[in-house]
């Protein structure tokens, strides 16, 4: 049997445009493209950890509109469970998306209908987590609703990661207590320790911070230069596969998602990370969300070029 992720999180259909930089503020730029694409953290993470090899279920809400259609079926076309997915009066959440031609990009969400994901709907489906080997939250969907996942994951002695993305500001600190792994950028890495993190030295510093506010082990992910793994006794820095970026949109996510389906399925924590970092090198290789993500025979595959 194939191990079980929950991912409780959000759906968006991300719209992509592509434009030589990013606009300024009060700029009208030219873009070169246009695309709606199936993304949001929770989804893409979904769909990451099920190609991935990993048997998902999601937790989440989409509007009652085209998109959200397109967004359930995008995750039932993976084979992922959606008995969870639940379809809410309004309009889904969308992502407006800018990607330069340095495969950068500016994003700014709206929430829509991962508003709808409250800890009561979640209690709806407490047989969908019971199930779980590894629950996965991110911040797009309510902080009632993840304080409660994380909280649920950790009575019913699951593995809980938590991706604290986007994130401007500290978490609660009750949260931390629940978290076996958490997995943050360098700018999520700062808001939550409140330290500036702009090298590996200060990762390290900011990881270890986060450890002894309570969360079990940290993971900050750094790009090009790796990750950046500390548990409280022991550092240790994973270099990145190098690969020509096209498009960094959902590399996270796919991290989280590797991550979460290779160590569900018994890799040891840092195969597991090296796992998560192949597939994520490999999804910067295309454009989109949830297109960009590969396949495990794509991991298995992969040779440093
Ligand atoms: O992490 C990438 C995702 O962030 C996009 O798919 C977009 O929907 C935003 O949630």
């Amino acid at each position: 049997m194939p191990a079980k992720v929950v991912v409780v999180g959000s759906l968006n259909m991300d719209l992509v445009t592509r434009a030589p930089r990013l606009p300024r503020g009060g700029e009208t730029l030219i873009g070169e493209s246009f695309a709606t694409v199936s993304g949001g953290k929770g989804a893409n993470q979904a769909v990451a950890a099920a190609r991935l090899g990993a048997q998902v279920s999601m937790v989440g809400c989409v509007g009652s509109d085209a998109y959200g259609k397109e967004l359930r079926e995008a995750l039932l076309a993976e084979q992922i469970d959606c008995q969870a997915v639940s379809v809410v009066d309004g309009s889904s959440g969308v992502a407006l998306i800018v990607v330069d031609d340095n495969s950068q990009n500016a994003i700014v969400i709206v929430a829509g209908a991962n508003g709808a994901l409250t800890p009561a709907v979640i209690g709806c489906f407490d047989p969908v987590l019971q199930a779980a080997d590894v629950i996965i939250c991110q911040l797009e969907v309510p902080d009632a609703s993840v304080g409660h996942a994380l909280a649920r994951g950790r009575a019913l002695g699951k593995t809980v990661i938590l991706n604290p993305a986007p994130a401007s500001r500290p978490l609660p600190v009750d949260w931390y207590a629940n978290i076996d792994y958490l997995i943050p950028n360098e700018s999520e890495a700062s808001a939550l320790s409140g330290l500036p993190v702009d090298s590996r030295q200060s990762a390290q510093a900011a990881a270890n911070r986060l450890v002894e506010m309570g969360a079990g082990k940290v993971i900050v992910t750094l790009g090009a230069d790796g990750a950046l793994f500390a548990d409280g006794a022991r550092v240790e820095h994973f270099p990145a596969p190098s690969v020509k970026a096209v498009d960094t949109t959902a590399a996270g996510d796919t991290f989280v998602g590797g991550f979460a389906a290779a160590l569900a399925s018994g890799k040891s924590e840092a195969d597991a990370i090296r796992f998560g970092q192949v597939a994520a090198a490999l999804s910067v290789t295309c454009a989109g969300a949830q297109p960009s993500i590969p396949t495990l025979s794509d991991v298995q595959a992969f040779k440093t070029p």
